[in-house]
């Protein structure tokens, strides 16, 4: 009688049969979402990937005790931890020295070079380098046995990391379990965390309906999110990984190269941005870091740089490591995208439409790769958000060609302490015709706006000047320096003024101190051929 509970062959086969099909439904899961997240490259509708989701679900919640530790419904799972554990890196995680300009890197490729020149490594083998993304997130070790993801790790400080394994299983790219051929028992992947600039601008948005803190910029809000005690809320956040190398493993045929792991890590299911690109020598660094540098506005997420490591294998092994660094790597980094300044004054812009925007006068900073002076403030409701004070020091971002901004205010620095804020009032007339404003509730603030439509310089000399930009009327030579002479000698009162030969001519025009002859009548010209213009 006990016996028959203790063995029962019916259910034993029932059991096996539930398992079989348990793991054919993971399996399929698992290809569907190798193909949306990893390969770009969806196989069937998301209505599909639910319904079977939802067959694998159903299957689960009758027969707990058969869930596959590694099914793709187990990305949640458990309960909030009340700390991180700590985790010795099986290999410690190295950082990289940096190269700023043409000088460094040039004499980073001679060190390459110069080291390998009588080592057998490089004999019939000249020295060739892989370029790729510096990825502007946090590293992060991967570490799988048997294809099973067993643990994640945060870098820390390249010795000892923190146990983050219940958040990264969120990470839909991440696979749980490797596919295809030669998988090896202990496989640790490394790689960066990050999340996308699309993510990261509907997270604040997000955070700012509910009223939560923003993220400064998406690095930040891949860290915080990554360093959740509760994955619930980790699984909220969209994040994303990309691989970029190997620690410990037990792989029977290691490749020869750096770039030929990264294509076994793909065939791995293991996401990897891109291939490197190889380089054999410093003119060609340069030219891949200046491609990247074009690529890096277009890119879906940040990067902050350019890795190059020297492809060879054996190359890497005889040139060997300083302190915490290769030898055989370097990053090439580009011009800081923020930096800290002063926050001198906070000036009021009048728009074409009578809006009053609060720009930062800001002392000049280099971000971005150029100089910036000034950085909109959008709206007073923005200032309060961000708490700024004049005098106070501020964080710039200037990324790519969008306007610069005042991200945030480092409040340690802020002289009489924290908690001083003394709240911005936009004027209550228009700073520059003085007439009264009025207040309406846009999307993401209030807006006050000059009423004087009609007569207000400002209003008019934003509007002449957008009636003549050049994805406009297009009237060569009518920039907004001369639109505000215009507007200040009483000339132009509205758009018509200007085609009206009375109010500009080549008299009037030549009297003026900017103009010389040859400059007054090619306005005049540009200004006929705008009159043919639609
Ligand atoms: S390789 C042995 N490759 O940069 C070399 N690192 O300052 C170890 N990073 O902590 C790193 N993109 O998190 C490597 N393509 C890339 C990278 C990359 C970003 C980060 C990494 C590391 C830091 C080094």
């Amino acid at each position: 009688m006990a016996i028959a509970a203790v063995f029962n062959p019916e259910k034993q086969d029932m059991h096996e049969n539930i398992q079989e099909n348990m793991q054919t439904l993971c399996d399929q899961l698992r290809r569907y979402e190798h193909a949306y997240y990893v390969l770009d490259a969806p196989l069937v509708t998301d209505a599909e990937y639910d319904r079977i989701f939802q067959q694998l679900q159903a299957l689960e919640a009758l027969h707990p005790d058969l869930i596959l530790p590694n099914s793709p419904t187990q990305r949640v799972g458990g309960s909030a931890v009340d700390a991180f554990s700590k985790v010795a890196h099986a290999l410690p995680m190295l950082s990289l020295g940096n190269v700023f300009d043409e000088t460094e890197l040039t004499a980073f490729v001679k060190r390459c070079q110069d080291g390998l020149s009588t080592s057998e490594v490089s004999i019939d083998n000249p020295v060739v380098f892989g370029a790729e993304l510096k990825f502007d997130g946090l590293a992060l070790c991967l570490r799988y046995e048997n294809g099973l993801l067993v643990q994640a790790a945060t870098r820390g400080d390249g010795a000892v990391g923190e146990d983050v394994t219940h958040n990264v299983k969120t990470i839909r790219n991440v696979p749980l379990r490797l596919m295809g051929q030669g998988i090896p028992s202990v496989l640790e992947v490394r790689g960066e965390v990050l999340m996308s600039r699309a993510d990261f601008a509907a997270l604040n948005q997000r955070q700012a309906t509910l009223n939560e803190k923003q993220f400064v910029n998406p690095r930040n809000a891949a860290a915080g999110s990554l360093r959740q005690l509760d994955a619930k809320i980790t699984a909220q956040r969209p994040l994303t990984f990309y691989a970029y190398g190997i620690g410990q493993h037990t792989l029977d045929n290691l490749p020869a190269t750096h770039a030929q792991t990264l294509a076994l890590l793909a065939a791995f299911g293991l996401p990897v941005y891109q291939q490197p690109r190889l380089c054999d020598g410093v003119e060609a660094l340069l030219a891949a870091f200046k491609d990247f540098g074009v690529q890096r506005d277009n890119l879906p997420f940040d990067i902050d740089g350019v890795v190059y490591k020297v492809n060879d294998y054996a190359q890497q092994a005889a040139l060997g490591f300083v302190s915490r660094a290769p030898r055989w790597a370097v990053a090439h980094k580009f011009p800081a995208q923020e930096m800290q300044t002063k926050l001198l004054a906070i000036d009021v812009q009048v728009g074409r439409t009578g809006v009053l925007t609060p720009v930062a006068r800001l002392e000049p900073v280099f971000v971005g790769g150029v100089t910036v002076t000034n950085a909109t403030l959008h709206n007073e409701t923005e200032i309060h958000r961000k708490q700024l004070m004049v005098g106070d020091t501020v964080v710039v971002r200037r990324a790519g060609d969008v306007i610069p901004e005042v991200v945030m205010v480092v409040e340690h620095l802020r002289e009489g302490g924290q908690g001083a804020y003394v709240p911005y009032v936009l004027p209550r007339l228009c700073p520059v015709c003085q007439s009264p404003t009025e207040q309406d509730t846009a999307g993401d603030g209030v807006q006050v706006r000059c009423i004087n439509t009609a007569a207000c310089p400002a209003q008019l000399k934003q509007g002449i000047w957008h009636f003549a930009h050049r994805r406009a009327m297009d009237i060569d030579g009518l920039g907004d320096k001369i639109v505000d002479l215009f507007v200040d000698l009483g000339w132009v009162h509205n758009v018509a003024d200007l085609f009206d030969p009375a109010v500009i001519n080549l008299a009037r025009l030549s009297d003026l101190e900017r103009f010389g002859e040859k400059s007054a009548s090619n306005l005049l010209a540009a200004i006929e051929v705008a009159k043919t213009r639609p």
